[in-house]
């Protein structure tokens, strides 16, 4: 099989900024396609986009890249053999010949690497995770859920911490989701109560974007509702704190503060909420921040490091920073880098440094839902979509309950195949894992007893925001128009 048509397009990412589609055929007429998406707070060293820099679009259409792809581009790949993906990538990055894709552009590349990657998995009859996996020699796994309940930073007004968390415990995708989506709808009365309409704002990722709270009621609602849930469930935080890093100094929620005081604001939110993990606690830029890291490095932490502007999808990064043991997690976002093939060498190196793997997102997105299956088929130990809410980030929780529903079925077809034709019902039972096969059935799996505490969330009314003078909800900001 090879390639017989390469079509580039200008699409609109969610935050209907311009960006890149491609679609691929094949000779035998299968097609696929793939769209980029796009960060808004983005590591210093992520691999560059390609962008017009001139109207229309405010210099951010994607027109160039269209050009690149019909004129460089489709002349040479016209007739290539589809499924060997590190050699078309590779020959992507020679054409591309720079460190950081500047020259065709981490959007055109991963936009090809993609398209070609969904190609072959089509030509070759797998779903896309099972491709991966294959490829990659991983076992598939879920991931847990890092849902997006409360959003801020520089995807929305309000906040300064970018990402408020709950990471459910159960993996069965669908116990999961009922979960996020208990706890999102929860929040939103709660917030609703308490702020009024503005608790129906969300930002970038479907967070919740309330005006005039702070992060303890955050933290103290989501911590309340824990243990009234399908799943309980850990609280895990994005600080993106290059994003309120300025001068030196964190300006967050009305203090001007250094990298140790910092942390320690997060160890007292630690000792009253229980945080399960941190992404990006400091600036990427903080040489006092990395300090603090670098003495904490091997050691048992209060909560896990994850690192995302640190190591941007770089395996060089990776290697660097996890030299000194500095991080628990590393984030996982193909765009960062620009080929599918460098985002299997990041997973490796992540992975070989004894971290956990967290595939993830980006703010700006599109209907592409390949970061899902991305996650299952190298087992990552997390995904981060956003929240149950808008298009964008609802196409890849629909993809993970998609995957899980065909696994089910799968796996009830195998061991109705198994049964003797007059014998009981089928019972499934925990299956040896394979490359191929779904989770063990748990407890909490769809279907199983539903325990006492599974109840409709009814926690509204007797919500009581903390009273510590820090917690104190700053007083909504009038309108002046
Ligand atoms: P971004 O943010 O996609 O806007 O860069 C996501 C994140 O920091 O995890
Ligand atoms: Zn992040």
């Amino acid at each position: 099989m090879t390639i017989k048509k390469i079509t580039p397009y200008q699409i609109l990412d969610s935050r209907g900024e311009p960006t890149l589609q491609v679609v691929m055929t094949s000779d035998s007429g299968k097609s696929a396609s793939f769209s980029v998406p796009t960060g808004a707070s983005k590591g210093k060293f992520e691999a560059i986009e390609k962008r017009d820099g001139d109207a229309p679009f405010g210099g951010k259409g994607v027109l160039i890249c269209l050009d690149i792809i019909n004129n460089v581009i489709s002349p040479k790949f016209i007739g290539y053999p589809l499924d060997q993906l590190q050699d078309f990538d590779g020959l992507l990055i020679a054409l591309d010949g720079t460190k950081n894709k500047e020259n065709l552009g981490s959007n055109t590349l991963l936009a090809l690497s993609g398209a070609y990657l969904k190609l072959s998995a089509l030509e070759n009859e797998k779903p896309l995770w099972q491709y991966i996996a294959e490829l990659n020699k991983t076992s598939p796994e879920y991931p847990k859920l890092f849902a997006n309940i409360v959003g801020g930073g520089k995807h929305a007004p309000g906040l300064d911490i970018q990402e408020y968390m709950i990471v459910p415990e159960s993996t069965s995708p669908s116990v999961a989701i009922s979960t996020i989506y208990d706890v999102y709808h929860t929040v939103q009365k709660i917030m609703k109560n308490l702020y009024g309409p503005s608790a129906m704002l969300v930002g970038d990722e479907g967070g919740l974007a309330p005006l005039g709270t702070s992060s303890e009621v955050i933290l103290e609602a989501l911590s309340q509702l824990n243990g009234k849930m399908a799943s309980n469930f850990d609280i895990a935080l994005d600080s993106a704190a290059n994003s309120f890093y300025k001068d030196g100094v964190y300006n967050i929620e009305n203090q001007s503060i250094h990298a140790a005081e910092l942390y320690k604001l997060y160890q007292e939110w630690n000792s009253k909420f229980n945080i399960f993990s941190i992404e990006d606690p400091f600036a990427e830029t903080d040489i006092e921040g990395l300090e603090i890291l670098k003495g904490m490095a091997n050691q048992e932490k209060p909560f896990l490091i994850i690192a995302d502007d640190y190591t941007v999808t770089s395996k060089i990064k990776i290697d660097e920073f996890q030299k000194d043991g500095i991080f628990d997690g590393i984030i996982i976002k193909p765009n960062q880098v620009g080929t599918f093939t460098e985002t299997f060498e990041a997973i490796s190196a992540a992975k070989a440094s004894g971290a956990e793997v967290v595939v993830s997102h980006r703010s700006g997105e599109t209907s592409d839902s390949s970061i899902v299956d991305l996650a299952y088929g190298i087992g990552a130990i997390g995904i981060k979509i956003g929240s149950p809410a808008r298009g964008e980030r609802v196409e890849k929780y629909n993809r993970l309950l998609e995957i899980e529903a065909d696994l089910d079925a799968n796996q009830k077809k195998a061991a109705g195949s198994q049964q003797a034709p007059t014998g009981p019902a089928p019972i499934l039972r925990d299956p040896a894992p394979t490359s191929q096969s779904a989770p063990p059935v748990s407890q909490d799996m769809p279907g199983a007893p539903v325990s006492s505490n599974n109840s409709s969330p009814q926690p509204v009314a007797q919500f009581q925001p903390p009273t510590s003078p820090l917690a104190q909800p700053k007083a909504a900001p009038t309108l002046a128009i």
